[in-house]
């Protein structure tokens, strides 16, 4: 026979807790009981109970701080480990059954009541337990919570008691909620949510519901709020002096929205107890197709939020919660979808406060059941309608009164079934007011807003014209397309990448179908962690010996654990900027507002003129106060300036004049940037100058003496310029032509190089064709060495063991201007049917060569489709400080359009490199063998070089980690290639 521990493990539902309300903060007392509480694991859930009693002796067990997840609130194996599976259960899928070995953490606390505790009502509430608690007050059982990420409140006034009070939680890691909680995440049991006493005083406000809409065509402003009977509101703002709850007000407002998140502070209050609730007035409908708030179509810049931490999972603080929201706003980001679960109910106060349009989504997700063909999905299972309705339901009651959650989510991945018709009508039943969305069931049955995740960039144009393809059912097929739509995940932020965002967001703002998207995802959920001999990493899947695991998966954000952005974020900032600026000619440009609300009022332009990247001069220019939408022509300052050689740059900063709740005064929201003209006498190309305009007589000399190893100057200048001498005499080849020596430093010689570390965007197919190819292992076969009066000419077939394909590289060295030149020439040999990770040459420098110094794109990464965040400029920088983080090491950290690269030493020594007209630089001191071979930036050792990769270009970045692969126009292919480098002695 089941004992009693095991068979509630089975309830869908838990039982024991008070009908959900919204989070409210009150006048009435409360006790945070978050803290440090006693705890004891156990491997099994069929335990005695004893530990629940009052005299229980406790003792002996460990502590805890509450909230937290035991495996991570002591990280020596002792509690246990974090578990990362994406789709896949850990645990058999035997619905509702969970294992035997289930770790179960027994909780306790003895507290106190504060003096002055009023005695009478009070309820236990618990914000997040996961993945379900049984809970005794003073060895009474209250109940048992289901649904990890949403509260659960209990009555206990009746069982407090003025001494000491003794509440006990055992928590299980698996219960019968776990086959509905299968989000991409680690998997994290505890009391990982705050736990609070609130007393409830009689005639108290119980719950409150706040209904704000806004009519945008008459500017007014209704409000509704349901409370207890008796309540009044006051608001000095709107005019209201305790005056009736249950009337009905309209009053001229300011309307809210996620650009000008105006709130209004309204007091609910009965004679005992009294809330103060941020009211934001605005409306949310489905109009002519098209999602509207308070009227007008709104586009999503968005990003999918997980709560994480890396030392502490899932348990957030207010700090963390607003640090996140406040680099969203920095980055231009203005919408969230909290996959996959009820938040913590502060960051949406947060959402409130700061302003972002929020998809609130319910805490549903099944995806390992299709692993099993879907069968027994308890999406479409009776016996579980009555469990998912209710998270449906508690999600929306606590929720509601935000006026930034604009849309419902019914869960994430959970198949299709009937379960979500049921859901859908309990949420319209609650709040009629915001649309419904859900990804699993393509043919919207249930919803309101057609939604999908990682569409190519054809399919959602297609859908942005109108010409998807059709549903089986003529009917849904007609709704659907009435539909608007959303890509509710996109631009998988996977290691270095994602690439294609430019060309997603053209598709966005071209049709307005097309409502924009949230990229999957905020932030790499790494686990800090650190190495026997003490070095810190981020562990993910597999780190902790999981017997199933999807490995670095879990780590696809645009930020990194710590919360630093990745290149991925500031790219994603810049191709949702708000502001464009765009050269106009004729020396002006055009400022354009592409807000949806917000009018240009806060915001200053400043702008510079450079030449070669040194700035010639610079100012500020007022904003035009333009409403959304709209655009304007500025003139650009009319400068006198003498004229230099070199490029000349205009470049628009829009900046914030003044301070606000997110970022200070001078914080940069947009920018552009377009070659000048005069004065300034450069070329207006972004490609640069060619270099090779500067000398042309190639030298004789040089090709003699350094063929032979010898000093150039035995030869003397021959009939090179004195310059040309001087340069040649500071080369040295070896007998196959390869220069080993260059102004005194040795050098592992120049040679092609096709290899990149595979990304995680490439690691999904690409990586394995280009491995089958070999293009991490080419051989370079010297076909001839000739030199003649102008140059030493080298021929290679570069091409991979086992292989019939390859490419033809003449290398040509010359003397010119001064410089050594080289010019090669690649060629395909034999059918490619692999694109190139890379093209260019490989050569390493002494390790003391680490300063960097570049005219070109930066100061960050930047990739073929992911380069809009880089701008034209001079730069300075150390190899360690250019190199990328990501969690699981790969190919990073690569210069775009490099005009010229000087790399030197302490004393200044070094080399300089230029390009005809530009290369792709990338510097670090391991090679690309080595990046490939590590899996943590730990297992990165600096080797004693500095391994560089001028390149004449990479094959794009894509998305293809999950997702679309890289577009046609960032292809990199065999073919003919040719390019020009010269190369300078620094002294
Ligand atoms: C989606 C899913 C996310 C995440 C993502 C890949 O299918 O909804 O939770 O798993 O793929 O990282």
């Amino acid at each position: 026979m089941e004992s009693v521990a095991v068979r509630y493990l089975l309830s869908t539902t838990g039982h024991g807790a008070l009908a959900p309300r919204a989070h409210l903060a009150t006048d009435a007392a409360r006790l945070c009981l978050n803290g440090t509480w006693r705890f004891r694991l156990s491997p099994v859930a069929d335990l005695p109970e004893d530990f629940a009693e009052d005299g229980y002796d406790d003792s002996g067990w460990d502590e805890i701080a509450v909230p937290s997840h035991w495996p991570l609130a002591r990280r020596d194996d002792a509690w246990g480990n974090p578990i990362y599976t994406n789709v896949r259960y850990p645990i058999p899928v035997d619905p509702p059954y969970v294992p035997t070995e289930n770790p179960t953490g027994d909780h306790r606390l003895v507290f106190d009541l504060p003096e002055g505790w009023p005695g009478g009502d009070a309820v236990l509430r618990f914000d997040g337990v996961d993945s379900c608690g049984r809970i005794w007050l003073n060895g009474v059982e209250l109940g048992v919570t289901a649904g990890s990420r949403l509260p659960s409140e209990y009555a206990v006034g009746q069982l407090l008691r003025e001494g000491h009070n003794v509440l006990a939680v055992r928590v299980h890691q698996w219960s019968a909620g776990t086959y509905v909680e299968d989000q991409d995440m680690w998997w994290l049991p505890g009391i990982f949510r705050d736990v609070t006493l609130l007393a409830r005083p009689v005639g108290g406000l119980g719950d409150v519901r706040v209904e704000a809409g806004y009519d945008h065509r008459t500017g007014l402003g209704r409000l509704r709020v349901d409370t207890a009977a008796g309540a009044v509101l006051t608001c000095a703002e709107l005019g209201l002096e305790r005056v009736p709850a249950d009337g009905f007000y309209e009053f001229e407002v300011a309307p809210w929205t996620a650009e000008t998140p105006r709130l209004y502070r309204v007091e609910v209050a009965t004679g005992a107890e009294r809330a103060v609730v941020a009211v934001g007035f605005r409306s949310v409908a489905i109009e002519d197709g098209l999602i509207k708030v308070n009227g007008r179509a709104v586009l999503f810049r968005g990003v999918n939020r997980h709560e994480f931490d890396p030392d502490h999972g899932r348990v957030v603080g207010e700090e963390l919660m607003r640090a996140d929201l406040v680099l969203m706003k920095q980055h231009n980001i203005n919408a969230v979808r909290t996959s996959h679960y009820p938040p913590h109910p502060r960051f949406l106060e947060l959402c409130d406060e700061l302003g972002f349009w929020v998809i609130d989504e319910c805490d549903l997700e099944t995806h390992g059941f299709q692993e099993n063909g879907w069968r027994r999905n308890p999406t479409g299972d009776p016996a579980w309608r009555e469990a998912l309705v209710g998270r449906a339901e508690r999600m929306v009651a606590r929720d509601r009164n935000h006026p930034s959650v604009i849309m419902w989510s019914l869960g994430n991945e959970a198949g299709v079934g009937e379960n979500l018709g049921h859901m859908a009508a309990a949420i319209r039943a609650l709040d009629s007011s915001r649309p419904l969305h859900y990804e699993g069931d393509r043919s919207c049955r249930y919803t309101d807003v057609y939604s999908r995740m990682y569409a190519s960039h054809a399919e959602v144009e297609a859908i942005g014209r109108g010409e998807e393809e059709a549903l089986d059912d003529p009917a849904l097929d007609a709704r659907r397309r009435a539909m608007p739509f959303i890509q509710c995940e996109y631009g998988h932020a996977m290691g270095n990448g994602p690439g294609g965002l430019a060309e997603y967001q053209a598709l966005f703002e071209r049709y307005e179908r097309l409502q924009g998207g949230f990229i999957w995802e905020w932030i790499d959920h790494g686990i800090r962690s650190r190495t026997a001999d003490g070095r810190e990493f981020y562990a993910y899947g597999g780190d902790f010996g999981e017997e199933l695991h999807d490995g670095n998966f879990i780590c696809d954000g645009l930020v990194f654990p710590d919360r630093t952005p990745s290149p991925g974020l500031l790219e994603y900032k810049k191709v949702i900027e708000p502001i464009r600026l765009r050269d106009a000619g004729s020396g002006a440009f055009t400022v354009e507002n592409r807000y949806d609300f917000a009018e240009l009022s806060e915001l200053v332009l400043r702008w510079a003129y450079e030449v070669e990247g040194v700035e010639q001069a610079g100012g500020e220019l007022p904003c035009p106060g333009l409403a959304a939408g709209k655009s304007e022509s500025v003139a650009l300052p009319a400068l006198d300036l003498p004229v230099l050689p070199g490029e000349a740059w205009w470049t628009v900063r829009a900046v914030l004049a003044a301070d606000t709740a997110w970022a200070s005064a001078g914080h940069e929201v947009a920018w552009g940037q377009w070659p000048a003209g005069v004065p300034g006498g450069g070329s207006a190309s972004a490609a640069g100058q060619p270099v090779g305009a500067r000398g042309t007589a190639d030298a004789p000399a040089l090709v003699q003496g350094v063929i032979e190893g010898l000093p150039v100057d035995t030869t003397g200048p021959g009939e090179g310029t004195a310059e040309g001498w001087a340069a040649a005499r500071q080369a040295r080849f070896d007998e196959r032509g390869r220069l080993v020596e260059f102004a005194g430093i040795g050098l592992v010689a120049p040679r092609v190089d096709l290899w990149r570390a595979p990304t995680d965007n490439d690691a999904h197919a690409l990586a394995a064709k280009w491995r089958w190819a070999g293009l991490h292992r080419v051989h370079e076969r010297t076909v001839s060495v000739e030199r003649d009066e102008r140059a030493l000419t080298v021929q290679t077939r570069v091409a991979p063991a086992a292989v019939d394909f390859g490419l033809h590289v003449t290398y040509r060295w010359s003397e010119a201007g001064g410089v050594l030149r080289l010019d090669l020439a690649v060629s395909a040999d034999g059918v490619w049917n692999v694109p190139l990770p890379r093209l260019g040459l490989r050569l390493a420098l002494p390790g003391g060569y680490d300063r960097v110094e570049w005219f070109g794109l930066g100061p960050g990464e930047a990739y073929p489709d992911t380069r809009l965040a880089a701008r034209v400029g001079r730069y300075r920088s150390t190899v360690d400080a250019m190199q990328t983080q990501y969690v699981f090491p790969q190919e990073n950290g690569s210069r775009l359009d490099v005009r010229w690269a000087e790399l030197t030493d302490a004393s200044g020594r070094g080399l300089r490199i230029e390009g005809d007209p530009v290369f792709q630089l990338t510097a670090r001191r391991w090679t690309s063998e080595q990046l490939d071979a590590a899996r943590h930036q730990t297992d990165l050792i600096p080797s004693e070089h500095i391994w560089l990769n001028v390149d004449l270009a990479q094959h794009g970045i894509g998305s293809n980690s999950c997702g679309p692969g890289v577009l046609p126009q960032h292809e990199l292919h065999a073919g003919d290639h040719t390019f020009a480098l010269r190369f300078t002695p620094l002294h």
